[in-house]
């Protein structure tokens, strides 16, 4: 196995490029592929400043590492959810990798300062446990960009990550979050731009990202996503991807290019629609927003007041 460009030992095979890399050229491919994204979809300008939400996995971390390599000034921001172990060994990988760096790494821990965690807080609501995680982190991603004063939010979602969620939604014919499900949301009505620079990469390539630069990640997944419906979409165009590479990224990128458009009308009508959270001043669907429903039916009070704090609410992740 031969490397595409220099002809050396090959490290990496991918398929859907048809190309065999070496370490040196695949690492560049990455940092490529994340330029292209961010130039193709204007997500950064120079000089931004970028909070990136790290969970301690694989992506988000390759992520930050390549952002800070392509010379944005990069902080990190780590949720605590109160998913037990989980959790606190995600938390350490984080930590880990700041304080290596000495990079600024912001924490928010859900059960201190809103007084739920993800496990007791879905049961309280009665809601699946990935619903309320989703909600909360939406939340309070919008709102630590907002406090810290942020150009930009960015995720680790990957192109598995983006052709699981667009076939999901695909399925069920959800106009509103296919309107949504874009690469970049600019900022708008308080919300604060959000960007996913990984779209053009899969899970295997920042794995092997990881491995490469020696980042030491979460490799388990969270147990309270186990058997949901998302991981079904994935194994599903995982088998389609076996057999014929490159679908994903053109299901992917052909609905960007053909398809995206069409539902636009759809987050219009959404935002027209939205009102502020009489409880902490995000944008709400009604009186209250979603967070704060949450935090009251998990606690049995809403939380502290911030007036003029938004985020985001009641979109798919
Ligand atoms: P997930 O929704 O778990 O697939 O994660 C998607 C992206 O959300 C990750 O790549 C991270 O950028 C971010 N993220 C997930 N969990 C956390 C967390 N606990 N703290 C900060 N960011 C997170
Ligand atoms: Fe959100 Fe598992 S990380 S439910
Ligand atoms: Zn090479
Ligand atoms: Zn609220």
């Amino acid at each position: 196995m031969k490397c595409r460009v220099c002809r050396g030992p090959a490290v990496i095979d991918i398929r859907r490029h048809n190309a065999n890399f070496c370490e040196e050229h695949f690492l560049k491919l990455c940092h490529d592929q994340v330029t292209r994204a961010i130039a193709a979809f204007d997500m950064l300008s120079p000089g931004d400043r970028v909070l990136v939400a790290v969970s301690g996995g694989k992506d988000s971390l390759a992520l930050w590492d390549i952002l800070l390599d392509l010379g944005y000034e990069v902080d990190g921001l780590y949720l605590g959810l109160g998913i037990g172990e989980y959790t606190e060994a995600s938390g350490c990988h984080v930590r880990r990798f700041a304080r290596a760096r000495g990079l600024n790494l912001r924490e928010v821990d859900l059960r201190s300062e809103h007084g739920f965690d993800i496990p007791n807080g879905s049961r309280a609501a009665k809601r699946p446990p990935c619903s309320a995680c989703g909600l909360s982190k939406r939340h309070l991603f919008d709102r630590a960009t907002r406090d810290g004063g942020y150009d930009a939010l960015a995720t680790g979602h990957n192109l598995d990550d983006e052709a699981a969620v667009l076939f999901g939604n695909v399925l069920r014919w959800e106009g509103e979050y296919l309107a949504r499900q874009l690469p970049v949301l600019p900022a708008g009505n308080g919300f604060p731009r959000k960007v996913k620079p990984l779209v053009r990469l899969s899970e295997r390539e920042t794995a092997a990202y990881c491995v490469l630069r020696g980042i030491d990640y979460q490799v388990e997944e969270c147990p309270m996503a186990e058997g949901n419906r998302h991981l079904g979409y994935k194994a599903a165009l995982n088998a389609v991807e076996a057999q014929s590479p490159g679908t994903k990224h053109t299901f992917y990128f052909n609905f960007l290019d053909r398809a995206a458009g069409l539902f636009r009308d759809r987050m219009t009508e959404a935002e027209a629609g939205l009102d502020t959270c009489t409880r902490c001043g995000s944008p709400a669907a009604g009186e209250i927003c979603s967070f704060c429903r949450l935090a009251e039916r998990a606690t049995g009070a809403g939380p502290p007041v911030r007036p003029g704090s938004r985020s985001q609410d009641g979109v798919l992740a």
